[in-house]
């Protein structure tokens, strides 16, 4: 009912007269709709703008409910900011119409299925609105890739404990993965060793608000991938323009297993573009990018290496959070942020330049902080590695004072540490050194 009365109304021959459709698909927009500019999202504005081209602000709640995501939303980035306060989607359709917005792409996770839809009523270049949910939602992508005979982790998705256990129990192999459905940021992932483990996290996910303050009716549960050492995650991050995807940052992801709860970063290692394993990895990255039918914007994708090859664990249609492309821009002097505006202003010439493969100029890693207590914020703490020859930046979570709670998740970790160096063995020397002081409980006080 509501599509048909959407259909309608963009078919009306005033409306088509009004809206920017049917141009040529290398068209270069002059004003770019981002919904949810928040956590990396909120790099792309201020970098489009530089190009002369406007930006307007679609917020997709009333209030931004995510508290990270609302420290890092700069409204001035923005010509104007149109908020989604009644879910009225044809009335925003409308209005960024009435805006002349040619484009629209998410900001943050939260924005990005909002995205699909208005690019579609807008009728902008973007992503099939059919396959929408299959680029969001963790079952509807994996079951995809499942029924397009691509190999995804074995799964089910319910509200029932009983039918839960059932599965469990058939499935027979721990540890197992309990998380919602369409979460982020690590909020309510759960790693269960038994089945009482498991009951429980089941109970806790059904009812829990999720950071976009949605509460969970149903709980999805996953064979555990990859190995308990935690270090067989990896990362292809990629920027496409009409189905042509280029990889902008390759990572290995070292996490952590934090007691009763779910996997938290520990450190992620920037790799280079080439090499077997890399090779193995985007030639899946594209095959499962392929199949969810994504074919415009930036991707952030989790891939564990496992016995039966790649899989994947999820696909995030917007570009990587942290700092990420802070370090790329350190270590390889272009980021996915650059070729996100890139293939937004230089659509001409993207399809050429996409066979680059990006060279590492340094080496490069993140270690993230984490505390297995509460602590207090303070600053000084960082100085001693401040001195270390490969540190390059620190990105404290919390200001000097405040309270931190023990890390569990994203939200609860204390600061990053970018640190890069030409000498990988250096670098290596430093990680230890900080991951030494974090064991000594020297980054906080307590
Ligand atoms: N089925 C799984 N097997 C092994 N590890 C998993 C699985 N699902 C999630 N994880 C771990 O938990 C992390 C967070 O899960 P993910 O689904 O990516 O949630 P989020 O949206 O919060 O990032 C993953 O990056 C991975 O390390
Ligand atoms: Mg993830």
């Amino acid at each position: 009912m509501f599509r048909s009365l959407l259909l309608m109304l963009l078919w009306s021959p005033a409306v088509m007269a009004m809206g920017p459709v049917c141009k040529s698909l290398f068209y270069v927009p002059q004003r770019v709709g981002i919904v949810d500019a928040y956590s990396s999202g909120r790099h792309v504005a201020p970098a489009l703008n530089k190009y002369g081209i406007e930006t307007v602000h679609v917020q997709s709640e009333k209030e931004i409910a995510d508290p990270y995501f609302a420290s890092t939303f700069d409204p001035s980035n923005f010509k104007t900011n149109v908020i989604n306060s009644i879910g009225d989607i044809v009335g925003l359709v409308r209005r960024l119409i009435r805006e002349k917005v040619e484009l629209i792409i998410p900001g943050a996770e939260s924005g990005v299925l909002l995205a699909d839809e208005l690019a579609h009523g807008v009728g902008t270049r973007g992503n099939p609105i059919e396959t929408s949910s299959a680029r969001r939602n963790k079952f509807d992508m994996s079951e995809r890739l499942r029924s397009l005979g691509i190999d995804s982790v074995k799964q089910i998705k319910s509200d029932n404990w009983e039918r839960t256990r059932i599965w469990i129990e058939n499935h027979g192999k721990w540890p197992i993965v309990l998380k919602p459905v369409q979460g982020m940021g690590g909020n309510g992932n759960h790693v269960a060793n038994n089945m009482k483990e498991a009951e429980r996290a089941f109970k806790k996910l059904i009812g829990f608000r999720d950071s976009e303050g949605r509460i969970l009716t149903e709980v999805l549960v996953q064979e555990f991938l990859g190995n308990l050492t935690y270090d067989s995650e990896y990362v292809v991050n990629t920027v496409s323009f009409m189905g042509i995807h280029v990889v902008t940052d390759v990572w290995r992801y070292h996490k952590y297993k934090v007691e009763g709860e779910g996997v938290i970063y520990s450190w992620d290692e920037l790799l280079p573009s080439r090499g077997e394993l890399q090779e193995k990895l985007i030639a899946y990255n594209h095959k499962v990018l392929d199949a969810l039918e994504f074919r415009n914007g930036a991707s952030h994708m989790e891939i564990m290496m496992t016995e039966r090859g790649p899989i994947l664990i999820e696909n995030n249609a917007r570009l990587s959070g942290a700092s990420g492309a802070r370090l790329t821009e350190l270590t390889i002097g272009k980021s996915a942020v650059d070729w996100l505006v890139e293939s937004i202003v230089g659509t001409a010439g993207f399809i050429n330049r996409a066979k680059h493969r990006y060279k590492l100029k340094k080496e490069g890693l993140i270690v993230f902080i984490r505390t297995p207590e509460p602590g207090t914020m303070d600053s000084k703490l960082f100085d001693k590695v401040k001195s270390l020859s490969s540190f390059a930046e620190w990105v404290p979570y919390h200001k000097d004072g405040e309270r931190v709670e023990k890390t569990v998740d994203s939200d609860t970790l204390v600061a990053e540490i970018l640190l890069t160096n030409k000498d990988q063995e250096q670098l290596h020397r430093d990680l230890a050194q900080i991951l030494k002081i974090q064991e000594e409980k020297g980054f906080l006080q307590y």
